[in-house]
C-alpha cells in the first residue's frame, strides 16, 4: 500500500545560517523533520513538518521510565550530486529489534524507509561534500504515554531529523580500559540502541577525561577480563598487521552496521577476521610486543576512529603513528569512497534517492 506522507515545509530556510566549512559534529539542523505517532495500536498522520521543538506533557513516559531508541546513518551526495544513503534498511531493522527489547512497537520497514527517503530528498541540500563530511541522519523512537507507573507506553512517537556533520572525531583517540562500571551483561539490552545504554556511559566516561582520555572500552560484566565496545564504537585489533580481531556479537554490544562493512571489506580483501571474545591481557600482551599494528573504532558518526592509546590499570600503551596504519586507512577510505560514490559499491550497500 502507499505511504501518504503530509509535507508542510518550512516557510524560510535556514541553510544560509550554516557554514558548511567549519561545521560541528550534532550543532546544526536542517529545515524539516518526520514525524509519525503511534496511537491505540495503528502508526498514524506521517508527516514532514519543519525541524523545532515539540510540545510534551511533564509526565512522558519516556523521561520516567527510558523507553527510548535511537538509530545513526547517514547520506552523502555522489558526483553527479545525487543523494545516497548507506545501508538504511539494516538501520530499520536494528531499531525494530532494539524496539523489540524495550517493549516497544516495531515500526514498518515501509513507513520507516518512505519517511526517511522523502525527508532526505527534501533536505538533499544540506548535505555536506566537502572532504569527510556527510549528512548525519538520526531516527528515534520514545514514548509518549502521558501517565506515572512502570508498564510499557500504550502511545509513542517516531521520528527522524538530519544534520550535516564533519568526522565525529577529528584526531586519533585515547582510550582507557573499564574495570569498574559496567554497561551491559548476559540478559540486559547491550545489544539494542537504548537511550539508557549511553546515559549510563556518561559518569564513566566523563570520569575517564578528567584523566585524560576521551573515551572508554567496556569490560564484560562478570568478570571485567574481556573487551566489548568503547562508549560510541565497535572495535578492532590487528595483530602483526595480518590478523584482525573484534569482539563476537555475544547479546552485550552493539551490532554495528560499520562493523559489518569492515568485516566484508577486510574478508574482500583476503584478510582473517576473528570474530570471538578478546582479553584484555591479550591485548596488553600485544601492545607489550609491540604486536599491536593498529586498533580502532568503528561507528556510523565515527566511521573509523583509530585509536592512539590505550591506557590500562594505570598504565598506557601507545600504538603506531596513525598515518602507518594499514588496515584503518584502507577501511576509512574504502567505505567513504563508496559511501560518497567513487569507489564501486559491489555490495549494493549504497541506496542513490
Ligand atoms: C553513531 O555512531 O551513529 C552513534 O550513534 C554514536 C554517537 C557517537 C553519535
Amino acid at each position: 500500500m502507499a505511504i501518504s506522507i503530509k509535507i508542510i515545509r518550512t516557510p524560510q530556510s535556514r541553510i544560509h545560517l550554516c557554514d558548511f566549512e567549519n561545521i560541528e559534529f550534532g550543532k546544526i539542523f536542517s529545515d524539516h523533520m518526520f514525524r509519525v505517532d503511534y496511537v491505540d495500536g495503528s502508526w498514524i498522520n506521517p508527516s514532514i513538518i519543519p525541524y523545532g521543538p515539540i510540545s510534551i506533557a511533564p509526565s512522558l513516559s519516556a523521561i520516567h521510565y527510558g523507553q527510548s531508541i535511537f538509530e545513526g546513518m547517514k547520506a552523502f551526495k555522489n558526483e553527479a550530486g545525487q543523494a545516497m544513503l548507506f545501508r538504511p534498511i539494516e538501520n530499520a531493522r536494528r531499531l525494530n529489534l532494539s524496539a523489540k527489547r524495550m517493549g516497544m512497537p516495531e515500526i514498518p520497514e515501509e513507513l520507516y524507509m518512505e519517511g526517511l527517503k522523502q525527508l532526505v530528498q527534501l533536505d538533499k541540500d544540506w548535505i555536506p561534500t566537502k572532504d569527510g563530511s556527510a549528512l548525519y541522519v538520526r531516527p528515534f523512537m520514545f514514548a509518549t504515554d502521558d501517565y506515572v507507573g512502570v508498564r510499557p507506553s500504550l502511545n509513542y512517537s517516531f521520528m527522524i531529523f538530519c544534520c550535516p556533520v564533519n568526522s565525529y572525531y577529528p584526531k586519533p583517540i585515547r582510550v582507557k580500559i573499564e574495570e569498574s562500571y559496567v554497561r551491559a551483561s548476559t540478559g540486559m539490552a547491550g545489544f539494542a540502541k537504548a537511550a539508557g545504554n549511553y546515559g549510563i556511559s556518561m559518569l564513566p566516561s566523563h570520569e575517564a577525561k578528567l584523566e585524560g582520555y576521551d573515551q572508554i572500552i567496556w569490560t564484560d560484566g562478570h568478570s571485567h577480563e574481556y573487551v566489548e565496545e568503547s562508549g560510541t564504537t565497535n572495535l578492532f585489533f590487528v595483530v602483526d598487521d595480518k590478523l584482525v580481531l573484534t569482539p563476537k556479537l555475544d547479546g552485550n554490544i552493539l551490532n554495528g552496521i560499520t562493523r559489518d562493512t569492515c568485516i566484508s571489506l577486510l574478508k574482500d580483501k583476503g584478510y582473517t577476521v576473528e570474530e570471538r571474545k578478546i582479553a584484555v591481557s591479550e591485548i596488553i600482551d600485544w601492545c607489550q610486543a609491540g604486536r599491536l599494528s593498529d586498533c580502532f573504532g568503528t561507528g556510523t558518526a565515527a566511521i573509523i576512529a583509530k585509536i592512539a592509546t590505550i591506557g590500562f590499570q594505570g598504565k598506557n600503551y601507545e600504538l603506531p603513528e596513525a598515518s602507518e596504519r594499514v588496515i584503518s586507512n584502507f577501511l576509512y577510505k574504502t567505505i567513504y569512497g563508496i559511501q560518497t560514490g567513487k569507489i564501486e559499491d559491489i555490495h549494493n550497500w549504497s541506496m542513490p534517492l
